[in-house]
């Protein structure tokens, strides 16, 4: 008999459904190679949850992600929602199903694949061994931290954000960086601000505690400014980069640019519950609807959703490989440089061929055992 799982799938704003539906084939493809059945509940999120609720999230969705095995995300945003008030943005969705569902952990593995290496804005010999792992803290720092407020004060306006972070949610975070770089290769680089912020002097004194759990795993600290500096000077040299919520964001994006498109890079959250899976673009509302997204990313998601939230990597190692096979039989999708001889598929035509790749090394793989 068959497994069954429950996936509360969130597909949101602008390409955010497109990339999903194409996730979508490829999760139950996938699921059903290894016996595993899944039951999809969809709910609005984001913008099209403004519009539905007048709110970017509902108490109704968080209660069925929390009964679920895993959250997909296609991704939120767009013009229509910018002039709403803050709490009641599609960011403010994101920020609140982080918050519900405890996702502190946040993975974005950067991986470039070699059929891409001259995609990149960078050189390829830059660029070549780059395989790097941004694990992000989630719930915590100066997204989250009180007092934050804008108030008139006499002429002019004040405002305040707050930075802080207890030992528990640093070591917390730690931990999954030592645990993950003990699956690669064994190297963590905690990035702080250690020169400048009692966050960071704290961070660093509990990243070195934890480290002494983990003496197969070598550790190195950078400064955020250095680090964003050697991301692109040498970013061959990184294994796991382990840091706090906002530094977190902005060096995720800097190290998706090494890949050559944000279209390719998944993302995984993780707490004590489910995991939640999204690609790490936008929704790029402006191509929305022209069958050009790329939904490599999302079905990239899929495959994390499959290993950490399923424990079952052999399905994640087939999506994975089948992308990898994709690219390398010279497919393309219009945000990736395509070269004369390659062949640039749109949305839909890039979930058949990657479920056809799939279906032939599941076919192979059954030969050979
Ligand atoms: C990300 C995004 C979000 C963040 C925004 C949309 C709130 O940039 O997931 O990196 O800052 O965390
Ligand atoms: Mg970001």
């Amino acid at each position: 008999m068959s497994d069954t799982k429950k996936i509360t799938v969130l597909p949101g704003d602008g390409i955010g459904p497109e990339v999903t539906n194409q996730a979508l084939r490829v999760l139950y493809a996938t699921g059903k190679l290894f016996d595993v059945e899944f039951e999809c509940e969809e709910f609005p999120f984001g913008g099209a949850a403004i519009d539905t609720w007048g709110e970017p999230i509902s108490d109704v969705l968080i209660e069925a992600a929390k009964k679920s095995d895993a959250v997909l995300l296609g991704a939120v945003g767009g013009e229509k929602w910018d002039t709403q008030p803050k709490d009641k943005r599609p960011e403010a969705g994101l920020l609140g199903i982080r918050n519900a569902l405890g996702l502190y952990t946040n993975l974005r593995p950067v991986k470039v694949y070699k059929a891409l290496t001259d995609s990149s804005t960078l050189k390829k010999e830059v660029i070549e061994k780059v395989n790097l792992l941004v694990v992000r803290e989630l719930t915590g720092g100066i997204y989250f931290g009180k007092p934050r407020y804008i108030k008139q004060e006499g002429e002019e306006e004040h405002a305040v954000d707050t930075m802080d972070y207890r030992t528990s949610e640093i070591e917390r975070i730690a931990v999954a960086a030592f645990e993950a770089a003990k699956k690669r290769d064994g190297r963590v680089c905690s990035v702080d601000k250690s020169n400048v912020l009692d966050t960071s002097r704290l961070w660093r004194k509990v990243v070195l505690e934890v480290a002494k759990r983990y003496p197969e795993v070598e550790l190195n600290h950078l400064l955020v400014d250095n680090c964003a500096m050697q991301l692109v000077r040498n970013p061959g040299q990184f294994d796991v980069i382990v840091t706090g919520n906002m530094f977190g964001d902005i060096l995720s994006d800097e190290a998706s640019m090494l890949t050559g498109s944000i279209g390719m890079l998944p993302s995984a959250s993780l707490g004590n519950g489910p995991g939640l899976y999204e690609p790490v673009h936008g929704s790029a509302p402006d191509i929305a609807g022209t069958h050009k997204a790329n939904p490599l990313a999302a079905i990239a998601s899929v495959a994390l959703l499959f290993r950490y939230s399923l424990n079952m990597n052999d399905a994640a190692g087939l999506i994975e490989s089948a992308i990898e096979a994709f690219l390398d039989n010279g497919f393309r999708t219009a945000d990736l440089a395509a070269g004369s001889d390659d062949k640039v598929l749109n949305t839909e035509e890039v979930g058949d061929q990657i479920l056809k790749i799939i279906q032939q090394n599941k076919n192979e793989l059954q030969e050979q055992a």
